[in-house]
């Protein structure tokens, strides 16, 4: 359980995952926030699958777009692979977009089920910031704890 290795992208790879989470970011449903975001996962197989953010009147049924991108990859049948993770805003400013709490955990789900300790790139305006799940979210709960 979160043993898996550091993962590094190339720039080719980490700007085509970059560009995939904005590209799903111009789906999103954001019309109470206006704050449309988009996320890329980046499998082990080279597979990308994207999530945008899926707002509701109902202000907080709204859904991430990561938790839009894990379900979605999840219905694809993945079951672990997870190597990257893009999160994007098309309103992010200078401070790089970071997954929300319960996207951490969310993406820690299809993480734990490969062993593997994704690389997120949190972007901004003009930067991006590397960092790997395990310390957006260290010491988590995961599926190794139910046996
Ligand atoms: N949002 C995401 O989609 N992902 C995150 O990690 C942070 C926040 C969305 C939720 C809401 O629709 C909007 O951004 C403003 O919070």
């Amino acid at each position: 359980m979160g043993g898996g290795a550091e993962v590094s992208l190339s720039g080719e790879q980490e700007r085509a995952l970059i560009d995939a989470a904005y590209a799903a970011a111009r789906g999103a449903y954001a019309p109470y926030s206006d704050y449309p975001v988009g996320a890329a996962l980046l499998f082990d197989d080279g597979a990308v699958v994207t999530g945008c953010n899926v707002e509701n009147a109902s202000y907080g049924l709204s859904l991430c777009a990561e938790t839009v991108a894990v379900a979605k990859a999840f219905e694809a049948g993945r079951r672990g692979g997870l190597q990257a993770v893009a999160v994007v805003g098309l309103k992010a400013d200078a401070e790089p977009i970071t997954p929300c709490g319960r996207c951490r955990q969310v993406l820690n789900e299809v993480a734990a089920l490969g062993d593997t300790d994704p690389l997120v790139l949190c972007v901004s305006k003009d930067d991006v910031r590397r960092v790997a799940l395990s310390a957006l979210l260290p010491h988590a709960f995961g599926p190794a704890h139910l046996g």
